[in-house]
Parts: C-alpha cells; sequence; structure tokens
C-alpha cells in the first residue's frame, strides 16, 4: 500500500476509535480564528497529540485538536490549529488531517485563513470569498505515486472552489448584512511575509490576497472528492501597502476583531451548506 495511505488509514482508525461521529462540513480554523468553536454544540474532541504520527502545529494562536459536534443540526469536524508547510512538514503530513476529515465522512471543506490584501479596494477586516488560488513556491499534495483510493492522477481544478457553495456563503453574507469581497488567493510558502516587489507582482498576476496556507489544502480535498470553499479574513494590508511592519500580533488581533462577525457569517453558512 502506498506509505502515505497507510498512514492516513492508521490515523483514521485511531480517530475512529474515540469516536464514531461522521461529519458533513470540515472546517478548518484560520490564525485568530480558532475560538469559533465556542459556537458549537460539542460531542467529541480528539487532540493531534493522540494521534500516533500527526502533524503538530507549533504556530502560537494554532491549538491542536479535532472537534466534533454540531453547527445547528449540522454535524460538522473542525480543526482547531492547522499545519503550514514553512512549519518543515513533509506536504503529504500538511495535507493529512484534510484527507483525514474527507475519509471520516466530510463531502464539503470549508477553509478559513487570515490574510494580507493585495487589492487597493480591500481594507483591513473585511472577508473575502475565495474564488479561485494561485500557488508559488508550494509543492502540490499530488506529487508522486497517486493514491487511486482517493482520487484520479491528473484531478481538474476548474472548480476548485465550488460554486454552489460560493453561493450559499453569499446568500449568508448577504442575508446578515456583512460585506463580502471575493477575489483570488496567492499562497506563498512564507514563514517570512512577502517583500514590496513580490505583492507587486502577485497584483499584477491577478491575486487579490496572500496567505501561507489553504490552497494546497484545497487541491487535496478537491482531488477526493470534496466540495471546498473558503474565506479569507484581510488581517492586514500586504507589504508596501502598510506604513508599520508586519507582525503575526497584528494578524491575531485583526483576526480576533473581526471573530464575531466571521463566527456568524461560518454558522450561516455552514447552515445552509449542510441542508444539501
Ligand atoms: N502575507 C502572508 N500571509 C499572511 C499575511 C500576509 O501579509 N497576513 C496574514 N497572513
Amino acid at each position: 500500500m502506498n506509505p502515505i495511505y497507510e498512514k492516513l488509514i492508521k490515523c483514521r482508525d485511531i480517530v475512529q476509535s474515540k469516536t464514531n461521529f461522521i461529519p458533513k462540513v470540515a472546517l478548518v480554523l484560520g490564525s485568530g480564528l480558532g475560538g469559533y468553536a465556542d459556537e458549537i454544540t460539542v460531542e467529541a474532541t480528539v487532540s493531534y497529540g493522540e494521534i500516533e504520527g500527526f502533524p503538530v502545529s507549533t504556530v502560537p494562536g494554532h491549538m491542536g485538536r479535532f472537534i466534533f459536534g454540531y453547527v445547528g443540526e449540522v454535524p460538522v469536524v473542525i480543526m482547531q490549529g492547522r499545519v503550514h508547510y514553512y512549519e518543515g512538514y513533509a506536504m503529504s503530513d500538511v495535507v493529512l488531517p484534510i484527507r483525514l476529515m474527507g475519509l471520516l465522512g466530510a463531502k464539503n471543506l470549508f477553509l478559513t485563513n487570515a490574510v494580507g490584501g493585495i487589492n487597493q479596494n480591500f481594507s483591513a477586516g473585511d472577508f473575502m470569498l475565495i474564488r479561485d488560488h494561485i500557488i508559488y513556491n508550494v509543492p502540490s499534495p499530488l506529487i508522486g505515486e497517486n493514491i487511486e483510493e482517493l482520487g484520479t492522477r491528473f484531478p481538474d481544478m476548474s472548480n476548485i472552489y465550488n460554486n454552489d457553495l460560493c453561493d450559499k456563503i453569499k446568500e449568508s453574507a448577504s442575508m446578515l448584512a456583512i460585506k463580502l469581497q471575493e477575489g483570488v488567493y496567492a499562497q506563498l510558502s512564507g514563514p517570512s511575509f512577502e517583500t514590496p516587489a513580490e505583492i507587486r507582482a502577485f497584483a499584477v498576476l491577478g491575486a487579490d490576497v496572500v496567505g501561507m496556507s489553504t490552497g494546497c489544502e484545497a487541491i487535496a480535498a478537491n482531488h477526493m472528492g470534496m466540495k471546498v470553499c473558503g474565506i479569507s479574513c484581510i488581517a492586514n494590508l500586504a507589504a508596501g501597502f502598510s506604513k508599520t511592519p508586519l507582525t503575526h500580533d497584528e494578524v491575531q488581533e485583526a483576526a480576533d476583531a473581526a471573530a464575531p462577525r466571521f463566527k456568524k457569517l461560518v454558522t450561516e453558512s455552514i447552515k445552509r451548506i449542510g441542508k444539501d
């Protein structure tokens, strides 16, 4: 068996030995957005440390556990804390939690993150519906022998951020009167923030925001047939647009400030996504 798939199955078996909860939606909480977990009716939690071989986030603001429970009536699994490629993990480990949530039954993946804003019409504190992505300097999670049990060798990515899910998020935002930008997410490796010249280059390429996660997770999920959607919280203006140096504290503070609106939007969106 493919060793990456074998590890995945072992991790799935460990989680299933602790809970038999079957989620419909998998939600990944980004920097500063981890408090969302307070919103749900919890049925079970599994710390990443309890799963042998599982990657554990080293980033402040990223806890490390799966929470199983309900948003309204919708069974969800929440990743409170993700791992990033820049932490030094193999790309197969970075996307292992995503694949695991897919194997546990989640047909829909809802990604969230904190980003730097490139589009000049965006302000810190805005939310952006992710319509598409550009990945630079981060390897594809599908490199290597294809895991046939998960998906095909050359998966189509033309509707990677699923239109139906995007519509449901837009309906939720308009119902709640929450401003929602739309655009293209650029994933770079980090961990340094970008240079002003890189940001100007990505603006020309068509990116609206920049971050260090998410794109590779969306690819792995799409490969295994999950429907994917995502919301970015614009935590800061990207390098060169802001008068002050960028810091992780600033990112967390902005995400904290946006958290109440974020919680409402995510909750309403999940209720709509979970209806189908
Ligand atoms: N660049 C990359 N990732 C980020 C940023 C940024 O400016 N802000 C939050 N995450």
